[in-house]
């Protein structure tokens, strides 16, 4: 079994191990850290937290966009670390996470590549 250090930067610097084929929402909760969540399929953003170091393998999520990936936002629900990683936790890790669409639009390379691809007429 491949296992990696979780370092929690928000809550002094806490480690876990998690094991590298569970989620890291079900890794972690299970070890006692408490973590918000909603649909537990990637699709509410809910779980989201910021990954400051390290790799996870998040393909399946489809709630974060391109801009909010580049961030580093992680979908904790369907994320699995590939490397040892430090992650900020809860609310006061979205600071990023959302802004005004109004004041501030998303360009086009930072939709999803099927929603910014132009229609077939
Ligand atoms: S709980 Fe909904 S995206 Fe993770």
């Amino acid at each position: 079994m491949t296992t990696y250090t979780v370092t929690i930067a928000n809550r002094d610097n806490a480690t876990y191990q998690v094991d590298a084929r569970r989620p890291l929402l079900d890794a972690l909760r299970d070890q006692g850290v408490d973590l918000p969540y909603g649909c537990k399929y990637g699709g509410c953003i809910t779980c989201a937290a910021k990954l400051t170091d390290g790799q996870v393998d998040q393909r399946r999520q489809v709630a974060l966009n391109n801009r909010q990936i580049a961030e580093g936002y992680v979908i904790l629900c369907v994320a699995r670390a590939t490397s040892d990683i430090t992650l900020e936790i809860g609310v006061e890790s979205h600071d990023r996470l959302y802004r005004n669409p109004f004041l501030d639009p998303l360009k086009p390379h930072e939709l999803k590549a099927d929603v910014a691809a132009p229609k077939e007429t």
